[in-house]
This record gives C-alpha cells, sequence and structure tokens, in this order.
C-alpha cells in the first residue's frame, strides 16, 4: 500500500475497569495508525477489548469504572486520549461517526428517525431545520432506503432490521465524519441482509473516501471489507496484515485457529466448529507469559515468561509470537 497520510495515531493504549470486585486489564498497550480512506478491521473472540479500545477514544464506556490509563490517540494533532468528557462532545458524531450493532438500542425509541437525525447537525453546524432534513433525506436516498421522505417520519420500530441499519449508516454520515467506527454492525442480520450492508459500506466508501475501523468476531467478514485487519487477543493485538496476506498466510497460532474455524460460505453460522480449545481470559491481571500460551498448541518454555511484542515479519505483517 502506497504511504496515505495518518488520520489516527494510537500509541502504547491503555484501557482498565477498576470495580470493587476486580480490575479487568481489557485493552494492554496496542499501537496502530488509520490511514486516510483506509478501511481496518479488527476481529478477535468476545472480551478481546475490541469495542473498549475503540469506543473509549469517545469515551463511549463508562467512566468509573473504565479509565485510560496510558497511551495517546491523536486524531488532527489532538491527543483525543486526553480530553475531558465535555471536550470529546464535538468529536463525537461530527469528526468521527459511530454505528452500533443494534440500532433498535442505539436509536431512541421515541422519537422518528428524521427528528434524529437532524438534531446533532443542527447542533454541530448551527443548520437550519430545512437544511439539516434535506441532508437527511439525501443519505437515506444514498443508502438505499425507499419512499425516504415519508421513511424520515417513521419511528426506529416501523422499519426492518436491515433498513434500520441502513438509517443508522446514514444518520452517523450526517455531518459528514472523517472517520467511522462500525461496531459489529451486522451481527444481529440474517446473512443475506448482512451481505447487503457490507455491499452497501464497499460501495459508499468508493464515494465518500470515509476511514473506517469496522469491529467484527467474523474474520470472513473483515477479510471482504477491510483493506488491513488486526486480530485481538486479551486486549492486546496479536496480529496486523492486509487483508490478502492474513487471510492466505496467518501467522499467529490464534489468528490460524479463527481461520480454521470460519464456516464454509453456505454453512449455517449455527452449525460453526470452534477449533480453539480452552477458555478466553479473564483479563483480571496483566499477563507476564503470552496471553495465549494457556490454549496454545505450540506453546514453549519462553512463551511462559515472557509476552512477545508485535513486531514486523514484512513491511506490512506484524505478529506477536515467538515462532516467528
Ligand atoms: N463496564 C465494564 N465494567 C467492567 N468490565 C468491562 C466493562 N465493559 C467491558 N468490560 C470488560 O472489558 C473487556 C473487553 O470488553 P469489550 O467489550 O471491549 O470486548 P469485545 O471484544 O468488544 O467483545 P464482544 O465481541 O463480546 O463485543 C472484557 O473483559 C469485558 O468484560
Ligand atoms: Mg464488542
Amino acid at each position: 500500500m502506497e504511504q496515505k497520510e495518518i488520520l489516527l495515531q494510537v500509541r502504547d493504549y491503555r484501557v482498565a475497569f477498576y470495580t470493587r470486585e476486580a480490575t479487568v486489564y481489557a485493552v494492554n498497550g496496542i499501537n496502530y495508525d488509520l490511514h486516510k480512506g483506509e478501511t481496518l478491521g479488527i476481529v478477535g473472540e468476545s472480551g478481546s477489548g475490541k469495542t473498549v479500545s475503540c469506543m473509549s477514544m469517545l469515551k463511549l464506556i463508562s467512566m468509573p469504572p473504565g479509565k485510560i490509563d496510558s497511551g495517546s490517540v491523536l486524531f488532527g494533532g489532538v491527543d483525543l486520549a486526553k480530553l475531558k468528557r465535555d471536550k470529546i462532545r464535538p468529536y463525537r458524531g461530527k469528526e468521527i461517526g459511530v454505528i452500533f450493532q443494534d440500532p433498535m438500542t442505539a436509536f431512541n425509541q421515541v422519537i422518528t428517525i428524521g427528528e434524529q437525525m437532524i438534531e446533532g447537525h443542527m447542533a454541530h453546524f448551527r443548520s437550519s431545520r430545512k437544511e439539516a432534513l434535506a441532508r437527511a433525506l439525501s443519505l437515506f436516498e444514498l443508502v438505499g432506503i425507499p419512499s425516504p421522505e415519508s421513511r424520515l417520519k417513521d419511528y426506529p420500530f416501523q422499519f426492518s432490521g436491515g433498513m434500520r441499519q441502513r438509517a443508522m449508516i446514514a444518520m452517523a454520515l450526517m455531518c459528514d465524519p472523517k472517520m467511522l467506527i462500525a461496531d459489529e454492525p451486522t451481527t444481529a442480520l440474517d446473512v443475506t441482509i448482512q451481505a447487503q450492508i457490507v455491499d452497501l459500506v464497499k460501495d459508499l466508501r468508493k464515494q465518500i473516501g470515509t476511514s473506517i475501523i469496522w469491529i467484527s468476531h467474523d474474520l470472513g467478514v473483515v477479510a471482504s471489507l477491510a483493506d488491513r485487519v488486526m486480530v485481538m487477543y486479551a486486549g492486546y493485538i496479536i496480529e496486523s496484515a492486509s487483508s490478502d496476506d492474513l487471510y492466505e498466510r496467518p501467522l499467529h497460532p490464534y489468528t490460524k485457529g479463527l481461520l480454521e474455524s470460519l464456516p464454509s460460505m453456505n454453512e449455517d453460522a449455527s452449525k460453526r466448529l470452534t477449533s480453539i480449545g480452552g477458555m478466553p481470559p479473564y483479563m483480571n491481571k496483566l499477563n507476564i507469559g503470552c496471553p495465549f500460551a494457556p490454549r496454545c498448541k505450540h506453546v514453549m518454555d519462553k512463551c511462559l515468561k515472557e509476552n512477545p511484542l508485535l513486531k514486523p515479519i514484512s513491511a506490512d505483517h506484524l505478529v506477536a509470537c515467538f515462532l516467528m
């Protein structure tokens, strides 16, 4: 990939939850860049820190108990990690749009979708109702919602799952953000609708050029969409490569396991096999060794004593494993 301008630069970023019962180390010193126009996929199983690593940048997790313990998140020269809650507001929705997994809970149920869409636009741009409504209408058209004018007057429950997710994407684009965070936006949808949403996003990306972070536990979905993929395990990035490279040449035993557990195209997702034995870690203490060691078929002595750093194997392929 040619060197493009960096939009988001994350360095030694750590987030933990401090509750009375326990401390949960959710994100443990991650480093990455998101380039302009790039789609970056984040995969990993439940609890690996995908959501917390992204949503904490906009303070969209509960803080407390959540806390950014260290690191920086540079966006347009500003370190989001250091901003107070009130200063982060202009970034939410305006500079960085967010698409949540379940639009049913993300939308307010008692306000029409149109009203919800124009609210942020009017606040951020001091636009008139009429201007904001025109923008909402053009976005409903862009995301392929039939009868857009009348649908803007509908409530979230009046939409089908797929249409509601299209509306959510339209809402995320209202203020023309430089970047989108999409957190498992297709997980709740059936496979056909899921494919339509993925196609829609591919199409939109060509038209508007927004950078996207796409979070999913499904490596298949991510690989079809993202330019580059990062694999997270226990709050660490354990592998990062271009989608093609990761798919064809996975290096980390965990990534290999993830790929082996992918269902074939026509297989029912509910019949999915999980080939990675053992349990995901609790994350209530920081690892001395490799976090994957307890489940790894290739575990060596060294893996229990030292946590491997993410290091480049080739220009674009990084892995955290002593086998490499
Ligand atoms: N409010 C909270 N209080 C305490 N721990 C939390 C809180 N929110 C998240 N965590 C913990 O932080 C860790 C990372 O969670 P996160 O939601 O980022 O995982 P994820 O990779 O997005 O998983 P999923 O695929 O299920 O969405 C988990 O161990 C989770 O239990
Ligand atoms: Mg999540």
